[in-house]
């Protein structure tokens, strides 16, 4: 798997993910394992595993500078700028079917089967972590880290007063 994503994943957009929150994980986490389970997948429908694996590292890159609906969108104008394939393009589009536009090729079905997947392991890793304090305390880093975060905090004195996150 690496081989095909070695490049990507030293882009600084995409380690910037490592200081984001996604699902109340780091976003880097949710894309690591987008793309290890597409990847998986890819090979079990003999789809290729390198548009896969590469739309799946870009498919959430920017997703707060979109909605739910068309993230895919804004994700996808990255991976044309960066100079990736069409066929990357169009699976990072479609990921977030069927909010969105439908997957147009056997790579876009990977990378949405492969999110949705993910997400749900990523959701139950965050209950995991619950009960052992993991997740309150990593989710209280990410608040640190996440500049979406950051503006918010800034609101108002009551809301820093009640606020449980500091
Ligand atoms: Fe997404
Ligand atoms: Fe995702």
């Amino acid at each position: 798997m690496h081989e095909f994503i070695s490049d990507l994943i030293e882009h600084p957009k995409v380690r910037e993910t490592l200081l984001h929150m996604h699902h109340s994980i780091p976003k880097h986490d949710h894309i690591m394992r987008v793309t290890r389970y597409s990847y998986r997948l890819a090979r079990l429908v003999q789809a290729d595993p390198r548009i896969c694996t590469r739309a799946a590292v870009i498919h959430d890159i920017d997703s707060r500078y979109g909605t739910l609906w068309n993230h895919g969108e804004v994700a996808a104008r990255f991976a044309a700028e960066i100079g990736e394939d069409e066929a990357v393009c169009a699976a990072i589009r479609s990921h977030m079917y069927p909010l969105g536009p439908a997957p147009t090729s056997r790579e876009g079905w990977v990378v949405t089967v492969a999110d949705k997947a993910a997400s749900l392991a990523d959701f139950a890793d965050f209950l995991r972590g619950l009960l052992t304090g993991k997740s309150i305390q990593r989710r209280r880093v990410l608040k640190q880290t996440d500049p979406f975060y950051r503006p918010r905090r800034r609101r108002g004195a009551l809301r820093r007063a009640f606020s449980i996150d500091t």
